[in-house]
């Protein structure tokens, strides 16, 4: 650990923007409002959920900074920011998603463990750096390698941040070495968001995207990465962000049966609405986010206004310009996309949104058929209720 320091307590964190939800303060967890969340395409940075589990690290000498590789390498190097900058710089637009994304909602069906999230627990943004299978030439690794000689097949991501949940020790994640190694993946070494030098509260100097993915996997604050036989055993990965079926509790839970989540299924949620709503009859919008993971695109939202009986199509779309076209080279494949629909509203009523992918993913009709003890992808319907004024 160079330039980077972890610290042990929260006296040192940086300033938020006043209108973020705060879910937890200590580490600080917070998301944007509704309304804020879809108000651009490209998330600013200032409304960019933040997800954290401890206190946020600090670089002392940024001219010290050095991430290594090494684990099963033939020789490991350590690589200075300006290493990483002197890389083939690539842009990669990419939603983040937290997998307690509408944990909340999860909880109310039947209590949960783990913080408390609306539907604000991710944020698009476009993310500047290398791409980590340009830094593995450095080090012999070549374009989609399985394997490397000496038996490694995991890529792991550690940083400097004290996490209550590994004893005070760094937060660590990882990712399978095909993918790391794989151009196409996009999984970057990102050192800017929305062009601007990364800021503390998301990974300065350094941290990982890897796109169409849960967030956990996109460890900030990057200190080594190491070249493993098997997945990473931190936390993040045995004993958490798993997927378990409604019937494990917390008396017969097995980790080590599931596999650490990975992509994320598809997905949205109305924005412009809140869970229950007084309007006059009339026009109402609605509006909100759709995306899957994997880098499948959206093939289309369907809105219901009368509880799921009937379905209309929202129009969508990424980019003002350019016509959002799932799959399409045109389409940024890792990002969300933005739906809307104007409706005609005359009696009390709910409102549904749900979203198909382009392998016609559909989203799950019940929560309580998805819920698990963590809480983690409630990815049900997104119901809101509307009332007429009186
Ligand atoms: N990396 C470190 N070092 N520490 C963390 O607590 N949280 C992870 C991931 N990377 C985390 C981390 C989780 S669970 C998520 S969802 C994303 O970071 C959130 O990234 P953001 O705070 O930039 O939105």
């Amino acid at each position: 650990m160079q330039g980077l320091i972890g610290p042990p307590d929260y006296s040192q964190e940086p300033s938020r923007h006043p209108s973020l939800r705060i879910n937890a303060k200590e580490p600080f967890n917070a998301e944007a409002t509704r309304e804020n969340l879809i108000s651009s395409y490209i998330t600013p940075v200032e409304f960019f959920f933040k997800r954290n589990h401890g206190p946020i690290p600090l670089v002392d000498d940024i001219s010290s900074y050095n991430v290594s590789i090494g684990g099963l390498i033939a020789k490991s190097i350590q690589l200075s920011l300006d290493d990483i900058k002197k890389l083939p710089k690539h842009n990669v637009t990419a939603t983040l998603q937290c997998a307690g994304n509408r944990r909340t909602a999860m909880s109310n069906k039947k209590e949960v463990r783990g913080v408390g999230w609306d539907v604000a627990a991710l944020s698009n943004a476009i993310w500047g750096g290398a791409k980590l299978c340009d830094a593995f030439k450095l080090v012999g690794i070549e374009y989609n390698t399985k394997m490397t000689p000496s038996g490694g097949k995991h890529v792991e991501f550690i940083s400097v941040d004290q996490c209550k949940e590994e004893d005070g020790g760094p937060y660590k994640a990882s990712i399978p070495l095909h993918q790391a190694s794989n151009p196409f993946s996009d999984v970057l070494l990102a050192y800017e968001m929305n062009g601007e030098v990364l800021n503390r509260d998301h990974g300065y100097p350094l941290r990982v995207v890897v796109p169409g993915v849960i967030g956990a996997r996109s460890v900030k604050w990057l200190d080594q990465i190491n070249i493993i036989e098997e997945e990473c055993q931190g936390f993040f990965m045995a004993k958490d962000y798993k997927m378990f079926p409604p019937t494990v509790n917390w008396d017969n839970i097995i980790w080590s049966t599931r596999k650490p989540q990975m992509d994320f299924p598809v997905q949205c949620a109305i924005c412009s609405l809140e869970d229950v709503n007084t309007v006059k009859p009339g026009q109402v919008t609605i509006a909100g986010y759709a995306l899957s993971g994997g880098g499948r695109g959206i093939e289309r939202v369907d809105i219901s206004v009368d509880g799921g009986k009937t379905w209309i199509e929202a129009s969508t779309h990424q980019k003002d310009d350019v016509q959002y076209i799932p799959d399409d080279i045109s389409s940024d494949k890792w990002a969300w996309v933005l739906f809307k629909a104007v409706v005609d509203i005359t009696e009390d009523t709910e409102i549904i949104a749900k979203a198909v992918d382009s392998s016609a993913n559909v989203q799950p009709e019940h929560v309580e058929t998805i819920w698990n003890l963590r809480g983690i992808l409630n990815t049900s319907w997104h119901r809101v209720r509307l009332q007429i004024a009186p």
